[in-house]
């Protein structure tokens, strides 16, 4: 890929599409996002999306379309059983993972259920280099319980460490050595992580965690949802594998599996899942989960339009230029704040550019969530929707008390294709002066606290008037209207 070079200024990332269809945008001014806000309960998972004006929650089901996945839709075989579609998008896995079976999903959760349903028993310890919610809950659920090995490094906050989501290989080790490799359902790598930064895993390190993994006979899975970015850091960051295209490493990279799976609403820019089963029996054996849970074996709950277009969408991901993209946004993102001395995880990652709310709003005691009181005040200060990632996202330990999480962070995520530098240029400055302004940010407590994954729909309050307080100062910079 050539990258764009700029004559007398520092280079800024560069959008290799341009512009087809668009969505118009509203700013609503400050005092009604404070109502909003009320509204919602703190959450930002319960804001209407009409409500905001830069909607950096996730990277999920939310990345734009390119005109080849939108025409590609038209040709989509609709068909309860034997769509052509299926077979279309079956092939292409094959092609890129080189797995032959696929058991189709309506998103990446639904792998994860159909995975721990068949593989988890009671009692089980399951390694990861890193817990996602969902994939920890589908365990948990079921009586087991997850030993997160991520190299201790992983967890600094700042750092220059390229491969950030590495997994300890002597902490496996030493984790075989205690459960037994027979109470050990499998590894599963993450690829890259998304509850520490986006952080990506190196390719080195992937082989010796599957080979160590498969001496031991413990089934290896990977979980390939955040894929396209760490192919993307594996090209640029990893020696030995700059050589290779994108194909190429994709292609070492399944051959460590047994299985893998993905939310095709990240991997393939639609909205799906799918699991790749490397062995034909295993593969019959967890059919019937599908037609149970998901639809017949040829759509899993898909539309089959989806499905056209992540066939393409797998083929732009597997394009330099395309996969770019984000990680070059983020990486733009990441450097202007920590140049302003606002405390982020670096170096930047996949998914999005993460705020460390340990320390920007360290006067926040971890039971008031430090991260969800900092990702409230950024709606109110700019109309801008990022993600809680610390200890709200967390599940109580089982005598109630919090788990105070081991990182603390909001996530700005970037959907791919979608946000312009000029929108990029207004988060940084409202994060800037959002920062300028921490000590005004209070903290919050539930009002309303589900028992199982919380944050999504939890509603909480704060603990004093300090939402009126900041958005008063807000207005005396910004005005009224904004
Ligand atoms: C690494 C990872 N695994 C699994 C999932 C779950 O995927 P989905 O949201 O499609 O259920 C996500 C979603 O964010 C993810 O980032």
């Amino acid at each position: 890929m050539p990258k764009i070079k700029f004559y007398n200024r520092p280079e800024v990332p560069m959008e290799m599409h341009k512009v087809k269809i668009v969505q118009k945008l509203t700013l609503l001014p400050a005092k009604e996002r404070l109502s909003k806000m009320k509204e919602a309960g703190f959450n930002t998972f319960m804001l209407h999306n009409g409500d905001i004006f830069m909607d950096m929650l996730t990277d999920s089901g939310v990345n734009a379309m390119s005109d080849n996945m939108q025409s590609a839709m038209l040709r989509a075989d609709d068909a309860y059983a034997g769509s052509e579609t299926f077979y279309r998008m079956r092939d292409k896995l094959e092609e890129i993972f080189g797995i032959k079976y696929l058991l189709p999903t309506h998103q990446g959760r639904a792998c994860e259920h159909i995975i721990a349903q068949h593989f988890v028993k009671p009692g089980n310890c399951i390694i990861m280099n890193y817990h996602f919610t969902t994939s920890k809950a589908h365990v948990t659920r079921l009586g087991a319980h997850v030993e997160e090995l991520i190299r201790d490094e992983g967890l600094i906050a700042k750092s220059s460490l390229p491969f950030k989501g590495n997994i300890d290989i002597d902490k496996v080790k030493a984790c075989i050595e205690k459960e037994g490799a027979d109470n050990i359902a499998y590894i599963r790598i993450e690829a890259g992580t998304n509850l520490i930064g986006g952080q990506p895993i190196s390719y080195e390190n992937m082989k010796e965690a599957t080979e160590l993994a498969k001496a031991n006979g413990i089934l290896t899975i990977l979980d390939a949802s955040l894929l396209q970015d760490n192919l993307y850091f594996i090209k640029t960051r990893e020696e030995s594998m700059k050589d290779k295209s994108i194909a190429e490493i994709t292609r070492m990279i399944a051959d460590l599996f047994d299985i893998i799976y993905f939310s095709g609403r990240k991997f393939g820019f639609g909205r799906g899942g799918g699991i790749l089963v490397r062995d034909e029996n295993l593969f019959h054996e967890m059919e019937d989960y599908i037609t149970m849970f998901e639809g017949f074996l040829t759509y899993g709950g898909m539309s089959v339009k989806e499905m056209e277009a992540m066939i393409v969408g797998f083929d732009e991901t597997m394009d330099l230029d395309i996969i770019s993209q984000g990680p070059q946004f983020i990486d733009h993102c990441v450097r202007e704040l920590d140049a302003c001395g606002v405390p982020m995880i670096t170096p930047g990652g996949g998914l999005g550019a993460h705020m460390n709310a340990r320390e920007i709003v360290s006067h926040i005691p971890s039971e008031q969530y430090p991260a969800g009181s900092l990702v409230a005040a950024l709606y109110l200060c700019g109309g801008i929707r990022g993600m809680e990632r610390g200890t709200l996202s967390e599940e109580r330990n089982p005598d109630g008390t919090e788990h105070i999480a081991s990182v603390e962070m909001v996530r700005l995520a970037f959907p791919r294709r979608v946000f312009t530098l000029s929108q990029t240029e207004y988060v940084i400055d409202r994060v800037k002066w959002l920062y300028d302004h921490r000590h005004l940010i209070g903290g919050l407590r539930f009002v309303r606290e589900p028992k199982t994954l919380r944050f999504f729909t939890g509603m909480l309050e704060p603990v004093s008037d300090w939402p009126e307080k900041l958005v008063e100062a807000y207005i005396a910079d910004f005005g009224e209207d904004q």
